[in-house]
């Protein structure tokens, strides 16, 4: 029986105007963010502070729109021009609209019947991607993010490259993976979660320019081997996450393909470089990989999490995952394109295709080009400036939208990484900048990820003048102390 309850939450005058004033609350938040009118991005609160306000928030009887500005207040905000820190996309507006759609519709998608415009979209969208990439016979899906997607790839490399079927009997052996030293945590992640353990995880120098050392790839290939572990793939960064750094995938699918092991591109950051004219030449190579991960929401401006998972042959699409599940699916022979949980990890999974066709449908692909190639080129005027400035050092010539740098001027050696440790804490805590830091060959950098298309030269300035400031009121400090 239906309670007043229910009734009132699935009112649809009421959705509407709750509707309404949200769409209200993110315009203003958007105008205010964008351009970098507002002041703050992040207003640093403790974890057990906020966890204690939340605790307590329902029994003050909040209206829903005063429980949306709330959260809009108490979040980061990627959209400002002054957030250059992790690599998440400020979400191009009708984006967020096509996911609301999805969430409020909420088809399951495991199966066609269970949403059958955004299978099919999906379809278009994996076309898309395949065909930029130069693949004729290529194929691939959706997913819920760069992690999930680097484990359901290699987990189609297990199924074709190893000797046995360890998806369907197990397996007491000793596989590996090779990758560089610099690539993401998640692919070590998925390594382990495939029962490679540490030893399955051959982790490959990169050289002074941070790429994978191509030249060692055949000796360490050759050590593993004489070890008796059976090498299944060999994984390219396009770009590894800490310095933005694309490895030289043509020279990594050479030694894959003189060895007869899957090559994998974890182009999760910049695989959508492959949309910008001006710089998809990082990527050349790419259309030798067997399979490839990009994804949306960190440089498509889709909102997460959502990667698409390609496949150089359409076939290989359908390797991960044999397991039958006859109630959900009739013909198991039938590849089924439409039935996308034959090739997920997910059953469930949100309409996650939405999110870039409404891009592609409002702006084309143009919008793709556009996004990658302004981020990469003011990544690499503020990589020159760094270069110029006496008192900053930059650790390498960017090549993405990353840049890793740090401020020296008048800094005891000594002193500097612990000076541009604290530098970042402050800019954290007074909330005007977000840039993060990470360790370079055991050593503290700042490190900053252009997001935001409309982050200017004027920004960066901004940020290298607060920077020089804080640095200056550190080091008073120590001195005194
Ligand atoms: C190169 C690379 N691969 C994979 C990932 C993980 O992607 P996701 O956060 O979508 O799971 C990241 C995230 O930063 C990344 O930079």
């Amino acid at each position: 029986m239906s309670t007043p309850t229910l009734h009132k939450a699935y009112d649809s005058r009421l959705f509407s105007e709750q509707g309404n004033d949200l769409i209200l609350q993110i315009r203003n938040h958007l105008e205010q963010n964008i351009t970098g009118q507002k002041e703050t991005i992040t207003k640093w609160v403790d974890p057990q502070d906020e966890y204690t306000f939340w605790k307590t928030y329902t029994q003050e009887n909040h209206t829903t729109q005063s429980f949306f500005e709330t959260v809009l207040k108490r979040s980061i905000h990627i959209h400002h021009p002054h957030y250059i820190g992790h690599q998440i996309a400020p979400t191009v507006p009708v984006s967020a609209l096509a996911n609301l759609l999805s969430a409020q519709l909420n088809n399951g998608m495991a199966v066609y019947e269970m949403g059958q415009a955004s299978s099919a979209i999906e379809r278009v969208v994996i076309e898309f991607f395949t065909e930029t990439i130069g693949w004729h016979e290529g194929d691939g899906f959706l997913t819920s993010g760069g992690t999930l997607a680097n484990l359901t790839a290699l987990l189609a490399a297990r199924k074709i490259k190893a000797n046995s079927d360890i998806w369907n009997d197990g397996y007491d052996g000793k596989l590996a993976i090779m990758v560089s030293e610099e690539a993401h945590y998640c692919v070590d992640r998925s390594a382990r979660i495939m029962g490679l353990g540490e030893a399955g995880i051959i982790k490959v120098p990169v050289g002074e320019d941070y790429k994978i050392r191509v030249d060692l790839l055949q000796h360490y290939y050759d050590q593993a081997v004489q070890d008796g572990f059976e090498v299944i793939a060999v994984i390219g960064s396009a770009p590894s996450t800490s310095t933005g750094i694309y490895d030289d995938l043509d020279g990594v699918s050479a030694f894959a393909k003189a060895n007869n092991i899957w090559f994998h591109v974890d182009g999760a950051h910049g695989g959508a470089a492959i949309f910008s004219k001006k710089y998809k030449h990082l990527l050349q190579g790419i259309n030798k990989a067997d399979s490839v991960i990009i994804d949306g929401h960190k440089m498509m401006g889709t909102s997460a999490i959502t990667t698409a998972v390609l496949f150089k042959n359409s076939v290989d699409s359908y390797a991960t995952f044999s397991q039958k599940a006859q109630y959900l699916w009739e013909q198991n022979d039938d590849p089924e394109w439409y039935n996308l949980a034959k090739r997920t990890f997910e059953c469930t999974k949100s309409m996650m295709s939405l999110r870039f066709y409404a891009i592609l449908n409002a702006y084309g692909a143009q919008f793709f080009d556009d996004f990658v190639t302004t981020l990469y080129d003011s990544a690499y005027v503020f990589s020159e400036y760094i270069k110029e400035s006496p008192d900053f050092e930059l650790a390498l010539e960017a090549q993405s939208n990353i840049v890793c740098f740090r401020y020296t001027g008048g800094i005891p050696k000594e002193k500097i990484q612990e000076i541009n440790k604290t530098i970042r804490k402050t800019l954290l805590e007074e909330g005007t900048f977000y840039i993060v830091s990470t360790t370079l060959k055991g050593e503290l950098w700042l490190r900053t990820t252009f997001m935001n298309p409309f982050t200017t030269e004027e920004h960066t300035q901004k940020l290298t003048d607060k920077i020089r400031t804080i640095a200056k009121s550190i080091h008073h400090k120590m001195q005194d102390a």
